[in-house]
């Protein structure tokens, strides 16, 4: 009897501070006050935000992995939060360019960076928190 293969999700939490302001520059700055409120501030604002990096697959006999979190760790550095951390989101990062620097907008850009750099496993899910009540989730669709 062959044993039954167990599906892992692993997870690496890191962090990171940015600034940003939602602001669409084909509205009056009436309208983006209507609509965003003290986001659209023209001095920007910070977040401390966290990024959640979940990875699927098959833990390897070899080592009980499904993929070493040192090495997770270390791509999600170099790519994702070394890059953003103390930048401003609207101005500062050419993969973030030429969109809304939503919630929305960050973890789809994060994703497309991430996802050809994972090679154990796949890439399942990111979890981007902006607030102690506000996140976002996105799963590749
Ligand atoms: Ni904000």
């Amino acid at each position: 009897m062959t044993e039954k293969k167990r599906l892992v999700y692993i997870t690496r939490r890191e962090r990171f501070n940015a600034a940003h302001k939602l602001y669409n520059p084909n509205w009056t700055p009436e309208e983006n006050e209507a609509f965003f409120g003290k986001c659209s501030n023209k001095y920007f604002h910070g977040h401390n935000f966290e990024l959640y990096v979940t990875i699927k697959g098959y833990a390897k006999p070899e080592t009980g992995m499904v993929m070493d979190l040192k090495k997770l760790k270390r791509i999600i550095k170099e790519t994702i939060t070394e890059p953003l951390d103390h930048r401003n989101l609207n101005e500062d990062i050419d993969w973030l360019k030429g969109s809304m620097p939503s919630i929305e907008n960050i973890i789809v850009a994060i994703w497309d960076r991430l996802n050809p750099l994972i090679e154990d496993g796949e890439l399942h899910s990111l979890k981007l928190i902006e607030t102690e009540n506000n996140f976002v989730e996105y799963f590749g669709e």
